[in-house]
């Protein structure tokens, strides 16, 4: 199979992170060590393998990380403590709160007490705000914002481009919608967001330029769905059951990758492609949010 279409998303976020480390180095040299807490309610295996990944990151690249465990029947309250109290310590400049949280908690209200300043996930209404206004002051969430930088680095056009976005959850669709659509670099695209209640879903994908896939079915895309010569994201993480695999299940896309790659002009591998992204611009925002808490303070 040719590999000439793929967007190395480990390569890409490679260069990313090489820039965070020589920043968090520089902060280091004036006496400030980048710190970013996680915080973790329960014992759902996919966030312990993803904070897993971003403890590592962060050691790699000079960043202070602790993580709080959390039992399952934490109150909101006691969450909530431990957020102010999170806020409060000058070690700590990015915090984290992995999704998804047990259900008698309230996302909304756990989000928008996170200080906006170290809303490194950019999930603050505060900074969702920023990002539909434009005002690039504010934290973009990390999977949105890493696949608008491999579109960038990737020299793949978004001005005038149809851009199809399959999905509408607040952690990837809206805010990529909101990303694309913008008066800005690396973007000014012509956005269309498609959902399970989208008429004549196949249509609009065939209209992408740039088809952005993110709504958790696995290898929803087929190959009819795709223009050739379109660009294909593919953002999806979907455990399928699978007898040959030792576990008994296996990961695959929202892409039929083997049927769609002939076919796209460009596609990123999954794994491979939007999962290393993410992780690099969490770490960007890590930095940031360091040298924001700096700055403010010189
Ligand atoms: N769960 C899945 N993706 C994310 C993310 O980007 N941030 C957090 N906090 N939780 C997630």
């Amino acid at each position: 199979m040719a590999a000439g279409n793929l967007i190395d998303g480990r390569a890409i976020a490679g260069q990313i992170q090489n820039e965070v480390a020589q920043r968090a180095a520089a902060l280091r040299a004036r006496g400030v060590q980048p710190g970013l807490a996680f915080v973790r309610v329960g014992e759902d295996p996919a966030s312990k393998v993803y904070v897993g990944m971003k403890e590592k990151a962060c050691a790699q690249l000079g960043i202070f990380s602790e993580t709080r465990v959390l039992p399952p029947a934490t109150t909101e309250g006691e969450l909530l403590a431990l957020l102010a109290q999170l806020n409060a310590d000058t070690r700590i400049h990015g915090i984290l709160v992995q999704a998804p949280l047990p259900r008698h908690i309230r996302e909304t209200v756990v989000y928008a007490t996170v200080s906006p300043q170290k809303d490194v996930d950019g999930f603050h209404p505060v900074n969702v705000g920023k990002l539909m206004l434009g005002d690039p002051s504010g934290f973009l969430p990390c999977t949105p914002a890493g696949i608008d930088e491999l579109l960038v680095r990737s020299q793949i056009p978004t001005e005038g481009a149809e851009a199809v976005i399959l999905g509408r959850g607040n952690i990837v669709g809206k805010p990529m919608a909101a990303i694309l659509c913008q008066k800005a670099k690396g973007a000014n695209a012509t956005v269309t967001i498609c959902h399970s209640q989208t008429r004549n879903i196949k249509e609009h994908c065939r209209r992408a330029d740039i088809l952005i896939a993110a709504m958790g079915v696995a290898k929803f895309v087929t190959a009819d769905m795709v223009k050739p010569g379109a660009v294909v994201i593919d953002v999806g993480v979907n455990r399928v059951s699978d007898p040959t695999a030792k576990s008994g299940s296996r990961l695959v896309g929202d892409v039929d990758f083997e049927a769609v790659q002939p076919i796209a002009g460009r596609i990123t591998p999954n794994p491979g492609g939007v999962g290393p992204m993410t992780i690099a611009l969490l770490m960007q925002n890590t930095v940031r949010a360091a040298e924001m808490a700096t700055a403010a303070k010189s």
